[in-house]
């Protein structure tokens, strides 16, 4: 894995139509650790992200990558200077097989980079080993989650966007992915945002956590701490 970076969004406002979605949203990830992003439907966790990754255009504000300014980059170039997006949706490409899958996630390296990537991948994800003959189609949801995952880490991220990698899965399928996270920052040192509407499984490998409500951040702490305010947990988190 090449080196960690840090993201950082100061007052960010963004949107789709007249008025904006994201109204001064500002949210530091720390490298080498895991920040969560929670939220009800619709309080634009999404457009955090597709923000971040160039799709969706910054109104005002900034977005940096340590000293880099992503604010007017296109989504190309910011992916490749290190910022990988999962979006929402285990999308991977049904009528490829897994190593298929596996391999466009390489493109966005040199091939002079491209090294052994693959093989270590295999040998993260056992379970994508043993299935990479068969057509990503036949994979559970789980399994899917994990591919896109794999396939995100293969083009060599300093920071890895993750949109709400539970949803549809099983209490014990989260939990299995959810352990996979934290596994990538723990051994790999990777800086994730975690976009999740599941905020106790969110919580639980989390470092920080930042609330929104309505394009607006509504708290920001410790993400033990966030598990333990009941009122906050009550009014945004559902649990
Ligand atoms: N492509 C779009 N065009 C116009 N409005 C949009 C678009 N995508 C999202 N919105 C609106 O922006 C607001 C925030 O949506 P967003 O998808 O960012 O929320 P979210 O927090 O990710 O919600 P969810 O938990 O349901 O995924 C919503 O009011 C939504 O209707
Ligand atoms: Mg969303």
């Amino acid at each position: 894995m090449t080196d960690a970076a840090m993201l950082k969004v100061v007052g960010l406002v963004a949107g789709y139509g007249s008025a904006p979605v994201l109204n001064g949203v500002s949210i530091v990830a720390q490298p080498g650790s895991i920040t969560a992003v929670l939220g009800a439907n619709g309080a634009g966790k999404t457009t955090l992200l597709r923000t971040i990754s160039g799709f969706v255009r910054t109104r005002s504000g900034q977005i940096t990558l340590d000293d880099l300014s992503l604010t007017r980059l296109s989504p190309d170039h910011i992916a490749r200077v290190g910022v990988s997006h999962v979006p929402e949706g285990q999308g991977v490409i049904t009528e490829l097989t897994v190593e298929e899958n596996l391999r466009l996630g390489l493109l966005l390296r040199p091939r002079a980079a491209r090294g052994t990537a693959l093989e270590d991948a295999y040998r993260r994800f056992a379970i994508l080993a043993d299935r990479r003959r068969r057509l990503a189609a036949t994979l559970s949801g789980g399994e899917r989650q994990i591919l896109v995952i794999a396939r995100a880490l293969l083009s060599a991220p300093r920071v890895l966007l993750l949109d709400e990698p539970s949803l549809g899965l099983a209490p014990r399928v989260v939990a299995q992915v959810m352990g996979l996270i934290r596994q990538l920052r723990d051994e790999a040192g990777l800086t994730v945002l975690l976009v999740e509407q599941n905020a106790r499984s969110a919580l639980s490998i989390a470092d920080r956590g930042t609330v929104l409500s309505q394009g607006k951040v509504v708290a920001e702490a410790d993400a033990a701490d966030l598990a333990a305010d009941v009122g906050l947990r009550r009014h945004y988190l559902g649990f």
